[in-house]
């Protein structure tokens, strides 16, 4: 039998000069830390919080004019599946409908089933695939592997919004 956790009920606000640096949520969704200090400078920090403390977060950054992109989006590893994710995923969503843009966009990995399965719910469509581009960046590395299956390649997912 499996038992579904109950709902969280986070409260989402964009994170001040005075929050710390949430690393541990923002380096469960990317890396390195360099790529992530590039789109944080420029981007919007929002943070999710329940019982006090940061439970989640996602970075925002319209990439071009009219297009917003969710750069990085993390719940803790202990409430996960709790709707934390989608509460932020619905705040991106009412945020760039209040900009005015006309399309909402994230990329994830080709071996990220689980958040692959999460954006398209949401109502994310795929839109592309940016092939090799982990294989680029780990720059002859060791390429990650989920499931068993090689992290190369990103999909990209978007949304487009009503007029
Ligand atoms: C992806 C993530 C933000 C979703 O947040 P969440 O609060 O768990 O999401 P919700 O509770 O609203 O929705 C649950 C769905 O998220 C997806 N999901 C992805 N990874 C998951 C995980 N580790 N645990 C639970 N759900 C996960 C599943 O589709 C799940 O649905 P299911 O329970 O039917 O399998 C979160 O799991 C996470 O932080 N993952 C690690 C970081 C990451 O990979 N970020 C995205 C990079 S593209």
């Amino acid at each position: 039998m499996t038992s579904k956790k109950a709902a969280l009920r986070p409260r989402i606000r964009r994170a001040t000069p005075d929050d710390s640096t949430p690393w541990p949520l923002l380096l469960a969704a990317d890396g390195p830390r360099a790529e992530i200090r590039k789109y944080l400078s420029r981007g919007e920090l929002w943070l999710a919080e329940a019982a006090g403390r940061a439970v989640g977060q996602m970075v925002l950054l319209e990439t071009r004019i009219g297009t917003w992109e969710i750069m990085n989006i993390a719940v803790s590893d202990e409430l996960r599946g709790q709707g934390v994710g989608t509460a932020l995923l619905r705040k991106a969503k009412a945020l760039a409908v209040e900009r005015g843009a006309h399309l909402l966009e994230v990329g994830t990995g080709n071996s990220s089933l689980r958040e692959l399965a999460f954006y398209q719910r949401f109502g994310f469509r795929i839109a592309g695939v940016d092939r090799d581009f982990f294989v680029r960046r780990a720059a002859g590395g060791r390429l990650q592997k989920q499931d068993g299956i090689v992290l190369r390649d990103m999909v990209r997912l978007r949304i487009e919004l009503a007029d």
